[in-house]
């Protein structure tokens, strides 16, 4: 138990991510999913360093309406976690009785009223104390899979080209097929067969290939509620919560709120801080609801947390 406190001194930037929150109003007990992201944006603001940015990667909703919203408000309004928040849009979010533009809409108001933004697209950057986040966003009705686009693909390959080697942070609701164990990963029963399910989908392909064109690129997905997986786990079967891939980092966070699997960690309220210094990158998970970083999954090199060089 502890207010969050960054690994080293002079930390230029730090950000607490979570995802899958899926706040519903149909939810057995809507005040579960609640609870937990209150708590998670509650730790924050008492961190010892101030968080710079809170930020989901998708399905910040179970379905991405008004009511749904109503409920996620409710939790921001109880508290600011940091100076910046952002909400990466996922599947859930963009799924609605009325439609896919009825739920954009409503993700669109809504994401922009809790984060004081003037987004008219789901895709979007921010720099914050010099560093890019980059938020990818589907653009139209893709079920389960993303859908970027050829403007989006263009963009993102401009944002990192800005970016000229410093860090850059990609949020992306669905991971890269095929890493992260999918898509045996992809749920509990390990049901899926298409090598592309519970991934990007069909740009994945593509996503990667701009990816890995650029240094030091970090890139935070969710969806599969996978659990915290260890370096064991890589050595024994291949995957793991953090994977590295041509100088890409890649990072898939456990739901918040909804239940994992898989997982050496299976427990909810779990996300990641993202510490940047000037020399490397720190990203460490953390159990927000019970304050306790994580010391039982050993993520690299036997530590608790994985460290690069930048
Ligand atoms: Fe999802």
């Amino acid at each position: 138990m502890g207010k969050i406190a960054p690994l080293y001194q002079n930390a230029k930037l730090i950000c607490a991510v979570t995802s899958d929150n899926h706040i519903d109003i149909k939810h057995p007990v809507p005040k579960v999913p609640m609870w937990f992201l209150t708590q998670s944006l509650r730790d924050c603001a008492k961190s010892l360093r101030p968080v710079d940015v809170y930020l989901t990667v998708g399905d910040t909703t179970s379905h991405g309406s008004a009511e749904n919203w109503a409920l996620v408000r409710k939790c921001f309004g109880k508290c600011r976690p940091a100076a910046h928040v952002f909400l990466t849009v996922g599947n859930h979010d963009l799924w609605n009785d009325d439609g896919y533009e009825a739920a954009e809409k409503n993700y669109l108001d809504n994401s922009n009223r809790i984060c004081g933004t003037h987004h008219d697209k789901t895709w979007f950057s921010h720099t914050v104390n010099g560093y890019r986040l980059i938020f990818l966003g589907n653009t139209q009705e893709a079920g389960c899979e993303a859908h970027l686009g050829e403007e989006q693909l263009a963009w993102l390959q401009k944002e990192l080209d800005a970016a000229d080697g410093t860090p850059a942070f990609v949020f992306c609701h669905q991971s890269l097929n095929g890493r992260h164990g999918l898509p045996r990963t992809w749920d509990r029963e390990e049901s899926a067969t298409d090598p592309m399910e519970g991934g990007v989908g069909t740009e994945s392909d593509r996503v990667a290939a701009i990816l890995k064109a650029h240094q030091n690129v970090f890139y935070f997905s969710g969806h599969s509620h996978m659990g915290l997986c260890g370096e064991e786990r890589f050595r024994a079967e291949g995957y793991a919560s953090f994977e590295q891939e041509d100088g890409v980092t890649l990072v898939n966070l456990p739901s918040l709120a909804c239940g994992n699997h898989h997982g050496d960690d299976r427990s909810m309220g779990i996300g990641v801080l993202l510490e940047v210094y000037e020399d490397r990158v720190v990203i460490r998970p953390r159990n927000f609801a019970k304050h306790t970083m994580n010391r039982k999954v050993a993520l690299r090199d036997g530590k608790p947390y994985w460290e690069q060089r930048v």
